[in-house]
């Protein structure tokens, strides 16, 4: 062995209990899947999601409505996995170029990577920390001031739910913190320690429609001292509903429900919605075209407004006339599919 590389000790795969891993830590077969190609396909075949990664929702009908050519500049501004990205790349190339954003910069490190190891080399394919709310400002500065096509697949990707460490999931132990960008804001954790019942109340109802707000805000402002984990939170909205004669199904829509609440709130994600909307327009050029894709009535609704707005001033030429969704077929492969609406816009 050469003196100047340090020897690597051996690590022992972890061990899992069963037939099949149940952690996350403990699927190492998907967390490598350059090394585990057929596990993970087996895993897809099972419409489940592989540890580690995120099957883009809509691609072939996001594609159809950007319609990539050769030399095009884009914007993905919701990076993710890459796997829209990879595909506009594909089309773009030999001249285009591709700006992929994202807040998470433990993903966004993580999907560089991968991206150049597929042959998407600094020229083409440029990943950027930041929000998308910074996209305006970011674009001349640059050197392309407006872009042919500009996508957003909002919200969490499966990596960061999957992640127990990140504090996004309900069915998993795990820090109470839910910060798509962990380099600032407010953790979960934090914001339940302080905010008032009335507070926490409203931000369960406007975010959420959660239809017993108020009980679960009680619920959790008297579990607040030892509300640190993700188990935590959801014990707490489950005891504070058990005097309502819930079934199983509705204690466990009010706790995805609370979870959502909570999660926007952290990562500011209506604000950020509404900002980049608003400049969406500013940085398409004429007959740029824009696909956002939602996953509940928060996001859509303001979507929605923004692109008919913009159509009523002139702004875009033509926005969808109907909504998008998944087709079947995707729906049944990816489950996490079911509740997207895709929304479009061209630039006048
Ligand atoms: C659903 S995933 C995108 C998946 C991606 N389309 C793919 O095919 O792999 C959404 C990503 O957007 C990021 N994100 C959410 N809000 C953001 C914002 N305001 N600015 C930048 N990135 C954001 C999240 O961190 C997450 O990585």
């Amino acid at each position: 062995m050469d003196d100047a590389t340090p020897e690597q000790p051996h690590k022992r795969r972890v061990r899992y209990r069963g037939t099949h891993p149940h952690r996350f830590d403990e699927k190492y077969k998907e967390l490598n899947p350059e090394k585990y190609a057929a596990d993970v396909e087996h895993v897809i075949s099972r419409g489940d999601t592989p540890a580690g990664t995120h099957r883009s929702i809509c691609l072939a009908e996001v594609l159809d409505i950007l319609n990539p050519q050769p030399g095009e500049i884009a914007v993905d501004a919701t990076l993710g996995y890459g796997g829209h990205s990879q595909e506009i790349l594909k089309r773009i190339l030999p001249d285009g170029i591709l700006f992929g954003l994202d807040v998470d910069s433990i993903e966004l490190q993580k999907t560089e990577t991968r991206l150049r190891n597929a042959g998407f080399g600094p020229e083409r394919f440029i990943a950027v920390h930041s929000n998308f709310t910074a996209l305006q400002n970011m674009l001349p500065k640059v050197g392309h001031p407006a872009v042919d096509m500009i996508l957003a697949d909002l919200g969490v990707s499966s990596m960061q739910i999957d992640n127990p460490k990140r504090g996004f999931a309900y069915k998993n132990e795990g820090p109470l913190d839910m910060r798509m960008d962990q380099e600032k804001g407010e953790t979960v954790a934090h914001l339940l320690s302080h905010l008032s019942e009335a507070g926490i109340a409203a931000l369960l109802h406007d975010n959420a429609d959660e239809p017993n707000a108020k009980v679960i805000a009680r619920g959790i402002v008297g579990k607040r001292q030892e509300m640190t984990t993700t188990r935590a939170l959801s014990k707490a909205v489950k005891l504070s509903l058990a005097g309502l004669n819930l079934d199983d199904k509705a204690v466990a829509q009010a706790i995805r429900r609370t979870f959502q609440a909570l999660r926007i709130v952290v990562n500011g994600e209506f604000s950020a919605l509404e900002a980049f909307l608003s400049e969406i327009p500013y940085c398409l050029k004429s007959g740029g075209r824009a696909v956002i894709l939602t996953f509940h009535s928060g996001e859509d609704n303001r979507v929605v407004d923004s692109f008919e707005k913009g159509k009523l001033a002139g702004l875009y030429s033509r926005t969808q006339d109907a909504e998008i969704r998944a087709s079947n077929e995707e729906k049944y492969s990816n489950p996490r599919s079911k509740s997207v609406r895709l929304r479009w816009a061209i630039r006048s």
